[in-house]
């Protein structure tokens, strides 16, 4: 905790940039009225109003790093994000595919950019602990080459996780979706106590159902969604925890208490 009292008076001179573990920023003004509501007695002089820093907890989700054979699956920060929003304008998948129920990557890449940004915007915004979505960005030597995400309402009772993701289209067909993967499935089946994993994608797209079947994932049953207006055939895939086994070693970073309260298995105080 880092709790500083400042008198505004300091002006303009003083650096109020947030220091690690800042997050709100308290103006404690004079009363305008005394404790028994009446108008307060105007001050000759009226005292400093004070500005106090006062840190909440830091957002845990963001401390959580998954390491799994020289991939790095961390939430991004505003750089990283303007990276992953660059990785989809470079393009996700061909012209004649449609692989996402939203088709969000229709359009320039300009627009793929602005709603892959927009879209991590919203879910972080929408966080809670009883339902949750937590979109991270893979990096490879240092550089965004995918995301993988990893959602779930009502844990502590339904123990079931969901995942979604792609891979920018220059960096698929190395095996970075099956790792990110095996690394949420990981993290989910192991420090999040999750005993299912459900995944679906459409009939046509092989690349993602031969991730689902490699990691383990069992058919359960199909969807009939519309896909651009037209009629599409989607496959569901449940994996249970006995029958999962990471062919990667996959380590956990930065996972804490708070954490546990963030992901929505022990209750807030
Ligand atoms: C689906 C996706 C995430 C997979 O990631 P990836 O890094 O390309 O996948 P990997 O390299 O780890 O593995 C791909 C697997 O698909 C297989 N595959 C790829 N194209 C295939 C095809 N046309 N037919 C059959 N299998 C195919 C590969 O052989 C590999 O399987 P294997 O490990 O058993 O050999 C990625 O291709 C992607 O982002 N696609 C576009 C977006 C998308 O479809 N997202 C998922 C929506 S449900």
């Amino acid at each position: 905790m880092r709790n500083v009292t400042i008198p505004a008076s300091t002006g303009s001179d003083l650096d109020l940039s947030p220091r690690p573990g800042d997050v709100s920023l308290v103006v404690v003004s004079p009363p305008a009225t005394d404790c028994h509501h009446r108008p307060a007695r105007p001050k000759p002089v009226a005292p400093p109003a004070r500005v106090e820093l006062v840190d909440t907890p830091t957002w845990p989700p963001a401390d959580v790093r998954l390491h799994v054979d020289g991939l790095v699956l961390q939430l991004p920060d505003e750089a990283r994000l303007t990276e992953l929003g660059a990785l989809a304008a470079a393009g996700v998948h061909g012209e004649d595919e449609m692989p996402f129920t939203q088709p969000w990557t229709v359009g320039t890449g300009a627009d793929r950019a602005r709603r892959t940004v927009q879209y991590h915007w919203q879910v972080r915004g929408a966080w809670t602990p009883q339902r949750w979505c937590w979109p991270v960005v893979a990096l490879q030597d240092g550089v965004v080459v995918a995301m993988q995400e990893l959602s779930a309402h009502d844990l502590p009772v339904l123990r079931e996780v969901a995942t979604g993701s792609w891979v920018g289209r220059e960096h698929q067909g190395r095996g970075i979706g099956t790792r990110m993967r095996a690394a949420v499935l990981s993290f989910a089946l192991g420090t999040l106590g999750a005993e299912h994993a459900t995944t679906e994608a459409f009939e046509d797209n092989a690349a993602s159902i031969a991730v689902t079947r490699r990691l383990g994932y069992r058919p359960d049953g199909e969807d009939r969604l519309v896909r651009q207006g037209r009629p599409a055939r989607s496959l569901r895939f449940r994996l249970r925890a006995e029958g999962f086994s990471s062919p990667w070693p996959v380590r956990v970073e930065g996972w804490s208490a708070a954490c546990a309260t963030a992901f929505g298995l022990v209750g807030e105080a």
